[in-house]
């Protein structure tokens, strides 16, 4: 999509981190925004501050666990704006743990906000950008833990693993129309998710503070500017670039598990139980 001027853009997550650097680099941009985040007071500053600089830009609660509340957004997205062009699939919440052992209500909270979340931004507002005609873009925020295995985070990189799946599928049904589809894949950024519990919902466990022994506050801290995240999707929107990552020194993560893939094809080219036998092939 070369020409964002005056596209509409929903950002689920977009009162903090990333998604604000996006409304931040979209606004910049000529394009209006508007915010879904469970958060009312950090959202009405965003929009506000976005206001304030000359934006066209609008909020609505959303809690992307229910389908409904997307639905909702989208709704309210077309009343204030018209049309949408961009979906952004941001929001998400971090949760460690080893699969075997985190508790299942973490388990379900990750997977509701992280993988379902992104299911119902998808239902919800695709439908609506393809039916204009004009062209659009989705953006489904994954991670480097949805390419690569990190240790003591099974839940969270199950959800990130999943987004890239659905985004990879989305991004070859749509190859030969004009709804352009990324998969953002950030590094460490400096954002607030390491607080994430505090939105935590009752059916979940309930809020959790921040515990001030966690070291990931200040791993966090060193991370990119989300803002430089914002401009980063912003580019590749205007390139449909289908990969978004932050951090080039990632690499080697991907090549690494691209080898242990590999790996297994070598095996599998000389074990026993698969001697002799014609492949079916795809
Ligand atoms: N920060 C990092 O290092 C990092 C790295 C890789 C991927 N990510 C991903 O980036 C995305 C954005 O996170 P961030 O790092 O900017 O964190 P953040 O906590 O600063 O922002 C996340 C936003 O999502 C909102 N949110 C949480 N639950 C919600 C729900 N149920 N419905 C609607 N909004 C909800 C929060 O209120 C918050 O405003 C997430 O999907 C996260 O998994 C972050």
């Amino acid at each position: 999509m070369k020409d964002v001027q005056g596209k509409v853009a929903f950002i689920t997550g977009g009162a903090s981190g990333m998604g604000l650097g996006m409304a931040r680099a979209f606004t910049a941009a000529g394009m209006k925004v508007m915010i879904g985040d469970i958060e009312q007071a950090p959202m009405d500053r965003a929009v506000a501050e976005l206001n304030e600089v000359g934006g066209d830009a609008a909020g609505i609660q959303t809690d992307v666990t229910k389908l409904e509340s997307v639905q909702a957004a989208a709704a309210a997205t077309i009343e204030k704006f018209g049309k949408v062009h961009v979906i952004c699939n941001n929001a998400g919440i971090g949760v460690g743990g080893q699969s075997e052992k985190a508790s299942m209500r973490n388990w379900e909270w990750v997977m509701d906000v992280n993988l379902w979340g992104v299911v119902h931004g998808l239902q919800a507002f695709v439908p609506l950008i393809t039916e204009h005609g004009e062209g659009g873009h989705v953006v489904n925020t994954a991670s480097m833990a949805g390419m690569y295995g990190l240790r003591g985070a099974g839940p969270y990189n199950a959800t990130k693993f999943a987004v890239v799946g659905i985004s990879e599928t989305m991004m070859a049904e749509h190859s030969r129309d004009n709804l352009g589809v990324s998969v953002l894949c950030p590094g460490i950024v400096a954002t607030n998710i390491g607080n994430s519990a505090r939105n935590r919902a009752e059916n979940y466990g309930g809020p959790v503070q921040p515990n001030e022994k966690d070291t990931s506050a200040e791993m966090l801290a060193k991370g990119l500017n989300p803002d430089v995240v914002g401009h980063l999707v912003l580019e590749a929107i205007q390139e449909d670039q289908p990969y978004i990552f932050t951090d080039p020194s990632l690499r080697y993560l991907i090549e690494r598990r691209t080898k242990h893939i590999l790996a297994g094809y070598d095996w599998a080219d000389n074990c026993k139980a698969l001697e002799g036998i014609e492949p079916a092939g795809l």
